[in-house]
């Protein structure tokens, strides 16, 4: 074991206007398992999170929901900590970037780019809404990327390539709370030079000196290396946003606030603060330290875990700023890919659908199933991953249920049954099958301080595979059986017993709390990987063996990508609080006021029921087949495939050749049984208990396939 480190380790902070979607989950237990790989080899790791609480869609949601800013964040802020214990996340602290500490943090920081002539100011022209009478924040103006031309990208960086650029820059811009196109005013604005030459040569240093992933370099070196007239395209950086604006006061400047994105990044170093100031920041010497003294220590570690869509904040802007006000910059970047479910759409930022985390946890699903499919997958490079149901079962199941879980229960039972609990001597094949095992620890820890989680897995399922090879030519329940063997079979066992030990220590960051139950079914002390060279020795006592793990049963998967009712749960959780003095109408308030032009969005249309037929697998839905007046290219008629939630109300024969109403222009969306290509309206009261029942709605007769609904 090398001498202790001093790290401190961060993951994206999430924005505070929605709750975890899986894509957060993959990244936290990404960053758990290394953090926890780390603080075995003995090492002092601090690690943070905290909201992302500041900007303008936070400001704007916080209103509609009728509720402070303030109010609004807290709230969300309420609902993380489920979440982080129920898949076992372990972060020293959480905290939000709207606090003193990231007040104090934004503006010092912003003081010393200034002092460093980093900061200037100039007038802009910004967008402005016509229509609602407002300065258009960032995030709700939409266009084309001014780089790559993708469609519908937000005012400040484009989700495709990773861009960043000024709102004004977007070609064909558009309001996204009214639809206008959206004038241009003038306000004065605050920049960070980042074009500065100290700032290009900086970044040139740092971003190929190891800090980041080759890949990740690849994508951005076209900003700081010359282009062709010799100048980076590396631009200065809008850091101001005028009032209002729910975010932290720059100084001397009246109604001028830090952009979301400059605070943002703050908030590690804030969260960092909050969890010294509270005297529980860990030191490689194991003595207190203050805040300020160990982000100067120059043996504290900085690493940030973030996803492939904020690189350009992470490895551009933040080191710059860092460096420029006289701080640590990082000393690595770890970007991961994006995670799809079941080959669906892929989870970024706000729009992860698919696998529910929460109802992940309330459907009982062992939070270590995921972690372990998670860590199989995974590697140190920043590929997208998919979330696959069978895959997933498989994994568990066959693999680390059958080939590893097995190990314990093939052989502890005779152990206590037959010798009281105490292990016996090994004899040479045995040691040598467990020499095996532990001449592994050198590249399994290497495998894990790379983030390579899924070349972890293979190796010590492969070693796995020995060890099973062991009990099947040795066949224990034989020896039990055969006069004058008992011998044999307490030395077989003993040595599958210190083999679990040994691929238990290994597995220990992805699945914490296994490797507890197996430390005290084993009696030993909690571990670190040098344990590993130390075995439980002949004479040693263990526990009575406990199951350790329920294997996943495929009705949990179906449960999980079961869509929910067709009544949105959104609006159900609203009825409850209705005022019982004003009754809402079908036993839901009604949703906030919207114009014409939104509703023009959405493409109702006539539609024949063609075919239906139940879904193998559901008791919730229907396979409908849509003639909605469409034809494909060689003139036949194209039908659509649609899966509705209405299987308890309606048989296939009900619905058979009858005219509906479906949503033409919804997103297809892939589901466990297959694509749905629209959705078909129904009618329920919003309490579905007290009013059961569900009304597919019908046109009146002359209505055709295809006909608009307007
Ligand atoms: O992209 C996001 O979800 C941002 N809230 C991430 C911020 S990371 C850090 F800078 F705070
Ligand atoms: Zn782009």
């Amino acid at each position: 074991m090398s001498a202790p480190r001093q790290l401190f380790v961060t993951t994206a902070l999430p924005y505070a206007n929605g709750t975890f979607h899986i894509g957060h989950i993959m990244e936290y237990i990404q960053a758990d398992i290394w953090v926890r790989y780390q603080r075995m080899q003995g090492h002092a790791v601090n690690f943070v999170g905290a909201d992302d609480a500041h900007g303008a869609p936070i400001m704007i949601a916080a209103e509609k929901a009728g509720k402070t800013p303030e109010q609004f964040v807290a709230d969300i802020a309420a609902g993380r900590k489920q979440y982080l214990d129920g898949f076992l996340i372990s972060f020293d602290n959480w905290h939000s970037t709207h606090s003193p500490e990231n007040t104090a943090i934004s503006q010092a920081i912003y003081k010393d780019l200034k002092t460093n002539g980093l900061i200037e100011t100039r007038t802009i022209e910004q967008f402005f809404d016509p229509e609602k009478g407002m300065f258009l924040p960032d995030r709700f103006i939409k266009g084309e990327c001014p780089n790559c031309h993708a469609k519908d990208q937000y005012g400040d960086n484009c989700e495709v390539c990773g861009a960043v650029y000024a709102p004004t820059e977007l070609i064909e811009p558009y309001s996204a709370l009214s639809g206008a196109r959206p004038e241009l005013k003038t306000s004065e604005h605050f920049f960070f030079k980042l074009s500065d030459a100290r700032c290009i040569e900086f970044l040139r240093e740092w971003t190929t000196s190891g800090a980041v992933q080759p890949e990740v370099l690849n994508k951005i070196t076209e900003w700081i290396a010359p282009g062709e007239d010799g100048k980076p395209k590396m631009g200065d950086w809008d850091i101001s946003r005028d009032a209002p604006y729910f975010g932290i006061e720059i100084p001397d400047a009246p109604g001028k606030y830090f952009y979301v994105w400059l605070d943002a990044p703050i908030g590690y170093l804030a969260s960092l603060k909050n969890l010294f100031d509270k005297g529980a920041g860990k030191t490689a010497s194991g003595q207190p330290q203050s805040y300020e003294q160990f982000v100067a220590d120059p043996a504290t570690e900085q690493y940030h875990f973030i996803g492939k869509d904020i690189i350009t904040f992470h490895t551009l802007f933040w080191p710059a700023m860092l460096k420029f006000s006289g701080r640590k910059v990082p000393d690595k970047v770890f970007v991961h890919g994006f995670l799809t479910v079941n080959n669906g759409e892929k989870m970024s930022k706000s729009r992860g659908t698919g696998l529910d985390p929460l109802k992940y946890l309330s459907l009982k699903m062992n939070p270590e199933w995921l972690r372990y499919y998670l860590a199989a997958k995974l590697s140190g490079r920043n590929e997208d991953i998919d979330f696959n149901a069978d895959d997933f079962m498989a994994r568990i199941n066959a693999d680390l249920i059958g080939k590893y879980v097995n190990i314990a229960s093939r052989a502890a039972g005779f152990i206590s049954k037959k010798f009281g609990g105490r292990l016996g001597a090994i004899s040479p094949d045995g040691d040598q099958l467990l020499t095996h095992l532990r001449d592994a620890l050198p590249q399994i820890t290497e495998l894990y301080a790379e983030r390579e989680t899924g070349k972890v897995v293979r190796e010590v399922m492969a070693l796995c595979d020995r060890v099973n090879g062991y009990v099947d030519a040795n066949k224990p329940w034989e020896l039990a059986k055969k006069e004058g063997m008992e011998g044999r079979l307490h030395d077989v066992c003993s040595t599958c017993i210190e083999a679990f030990r040994i691929l238990t220590i290994y597995l220990k960051p992805i699945l914490p709390k296994l490797a507890a139950d197996v430390a005290f079914f084993l009696m030993v002390p909690p571990e670190s990987f040098d344990d590993v060279k130390t075995p439980l020795g002949e004479g040693a006592q263990i526990g009575e063996y406990q199951h350790l793990m329920q294997r996943v049963d495929v009705k949990q998967l179906d449960a999980l990508f079961e869509p929910p009712a067709p009544a949105p749960q959104a609006l159900a959780a609203m009825k409850t609080e209705a005022p019982s003095t004003t009754p809402a109408p079908g036993g839901e308030p009604l949703a906030p006021t919207i114009t014409i032009d939104d509703f023009v969005k959405i493409d109702l249309r006539i539609a024949k029921i063609v075919n239906c037929e139940p879904v193998e697998g559901s008791t919730k839905l229907l396979r409908l087949t849509l003639d909605v007046g469409e034809t494909s290219d060689d003139g036949q008629p194209k039908l659509r495939n649609v899966f509705s939630g209405i299987a308890s109300a309606y048989k296939p024969d009900d619905l058979k050749g009858k005219l509906t109403v479906v949503v033409a222009n919804l997103a297809p969306r892939k589901m466990k049984f297959g694509i749905s290509e629209g959705m078909v309206l129904a009618a329920s009261h919003g309490d579905e208990k007290a009013h059961p029942g569900i009304y597919v709605l019908e046109p009146t007769a002359g209505a055709q396939p295809g006909m608009r609904v307007r």
